[in-house]
């Protein structure tokens, strides 16, 4: 079972103290997270409005008083979620989150992404947003509607549907960050195109895609990767929208044991114009995984950590009349969470090579216990990704009470229940980059510890926010910090590991002066202590609201649509 905070909880301001050991004087900067609010009872938790949760990683900071630590959470107030506020009787939900009269709201609720002196949230149906690095406060969402090639789906509304990837990523060489959009489309099949989306902060509030030349799929592209040459994309297979399930069946997809993946070169979008459609290269990989990080350093080949989900099928939820594997009822506090793996992961180092076409396997982990990877730390630095050394891995432990019947029956055949009856401990592990041979793993008995996103926090790197670039002596993943956050019912906590000694255990421990409990977070990141936002051209809502817009909504809505817009605008004109 989960704690059941996860969905209990309240997102509240409250201050962390050391419960045990010394936290670490040259740790520095903030742990920034991603949650889904619960704004609203629906089917499927992780769809719900997001919000932007703080960690000060040096005490007495961030207002906190001294010697103690503060945490922040702040609703994410995109356009969508003021309109909501506004008039919430003009939504409803389904499994695959809020429909509208104003169009696909975005609720940015997945990842951080701190590049350049400025704070991105992220999500897989929604544009990145930039949010205030000090305030947290909403600013602007990335790209005019128009420069992404208009919505996913033909749709009414001044809102796009706009599918893309909660892990887009900054390109250190050319100061842009890749991501990608999904268009729905008939030919060569019916299924979703995949592009490739460039955002470069000169081209003020446009995007510029590349659509992938006869590639449709059914999937997600939840990752975006790169090497100094090559974007590299993926289908995701995990998470697959069901028309049945859509249209008010039960879900029949599962998911699939091998995945395409595309590689791009980026020469070949220098000066090609938006909207020409490019050649990938294309590989099969297996198992499917949301998650994949390739070094940045290319002149060897395209080496990719690839954190396999297998048997992880994230269409999958909890519903109130499930049983679980056990035949125990799901836990009504974990209704509305997602079906937890029904296999051990697999983690994998690989070499794609774009001449042949091949994959070829560098080093491979799997045993009973790694269930539930979820999440993993690495250092971000161009040094760190160029050369990396570790790899911090979060396994969360086989839970019983969070795989339904359903889906023991959905995956008959292709699941050893016998392997699934019994909780087991969630593990922090750490992985050499290129063997994936195990180095370290500290292992969480209390089978009420419900491990999350950790991250690698680099050693004095002080508060220069120009060092966001890189921070330590030695980068790689080995020489600084690891921050693991442990949800629990008796108390949420933040742990701290020597990152070149995870096996030895927390070298600290922060827990709420209350004991608070924090629901549940999905990604996480460090970053720097940024304060300012940042000169620079952004988009507003009210740049998008043509009149062909404006009259695809109610005429009564307006009045509401121009009062987000005018707010919006005060955010970017009036921003300290
Ligand atoms: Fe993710």
């Amino acid at each position: 079972m989960t704690p059941r905070t996860l969905t209990t909880a309240v997102h509240a301001d409250f201050e962390l103290e050391v419960v045990k050991g010394s936290w670490p004087d040259d740790i520095s900067g903030d742990m920034v997270f991603s949650s889904p609010q619960r704004c609203t009872p629906m089917a499927y938790g992780i769809f719900d409005w997001g919000a932007i949760c703080r960690l000060a990683l040096e005490p007495g900071t961030r207002g906190a008083t001294s010697g103690r630590f503060a945490w922040q959470s702040r609703s994410i107030q995109t356009p969508g979620k003021r309109l909501w506020d506004r008039h919430p009787n003009q939504f409803t939900t389904s499994a695959a989150g809020y429909q509208s009269v104003f169009g696909a709201a975005n609720a940015s609720n997945t990842a951080p992404l701190p590049w350049g002196g400025r704070l991105f949230t992220t999500w897989d149906a929604g544009r990145p947003v930039e949010l205030h690095p000090r305030t947290l406060e909403f600013v602007a969402e990335v790209g005019h509607r128009d420069s992404w090639g208009g919505s996913s789906l033909d749709m009414p509304g001044v809102l796009p549907f706009l599918l893309s990837s909660a892990h887009p990523v900054a390109d250190p060489d050319r100061n842009c960050m890749w991501t990608a959009k999904l268009d729905f489309v008939m030919e060569p099949s019916f299924g979703m195109r995949p592009a490739v989306v460039r955002f470069d902060p000169t081209d003020g509030t446009n995007v510029r895609y590349w659509p992938l030349e006869g590639i449709t799929f059914g999937g997600s592209t939840h990752t975006v990767s790169q090497t100094r040459d090559w974007v590299i994309l993926a289908d995701s297979g995990n998470f697959k929208p069901d028309p049945a399930e859509i249209f008010g069946g039960d879900r029949e997809l599962t998911i699939d044991d091998e995945v395409p993946v595309w590689l791009i070169r980026k020469e070949q979008l220098e000066g090609l114009p938006s909207g020409t459609p490019v050649t990938p290269i294309c590989l099969t990989m297996a198992p499917p995984t949301g998650h994949f990080y390739a070094r940045w350093e290319d002149a060897e080949g395209i080496s990719v950590v690839w954190e396999g989900m297998d048997l992880m099928d994230l269409g999958l939820y909890l519903k109130a009349d499930d049983l679980d594997v056990n035949g125990n009822p799901v836990d009504p506090a974990a209704v509305g969470q997602y079906n937890m793996a029904m296999a051990p992961e697999t983690i994998v180092e690989v070499l794609f090579e774009p001449e042949s076409g091949k994959v070829i396997e560098r080093g491979r982990f799997r045993e009973d216990w790694t269930f539930n990877l979820q999440l993993s730390a690495m250092d971000w630095s161009i040094e760190g990704m160029t050369r990396p050394t570790l790899h911090h891995v979060t396994y969360q432990g086989c839970r019983p009470g969070s795989i339904s019947q359903r889906a023991a029956k959905l995956y008959e055949g292709r699941i050893d229940l016998d392997q699934l009856r019994e909780a087991t401990p969630g593990s922090l592990a750490t992985f050499e980059r290129g063997s994936m041979e195990l180095k370290a793993r500290w292992e969480y008995p209390d089978l009420g510890d419900h491990i999350t996103s950790p991250t690698f926090a680099p050693r004095s790197c002080g508060k220069n926010a120009a060092h966001s670039a890189y921070a330590g002596a030695e980068p790689g993943g080995h020489d600084g910090y690891v921050v693991q956050p442990v949800h629990s019912d008796d108390g949420f906590r933040i742990e701290v590991f020597d990152a070149a000694a995870v096996g030895n255990g927390p070298i600290a421990i922060l827990m709420g002066t209350n004991k608070e409990c924090v629901p549940m977070l999905l990604h996480s990141a460090w970053m720097p202590v940024y304060d300012e936002l940042i000169d620079a051209e952004r988009l507003r809502f009210s740049d998008e609201l043509s009149d062909e817009l404006m009259t695809s909504v109610p005429n009564e809505l307006h009045g509401a649509i121009r009062a987000v817009a005018d707010e919006c605008n005060m955010l970017i004109d009036s921003a300290p």
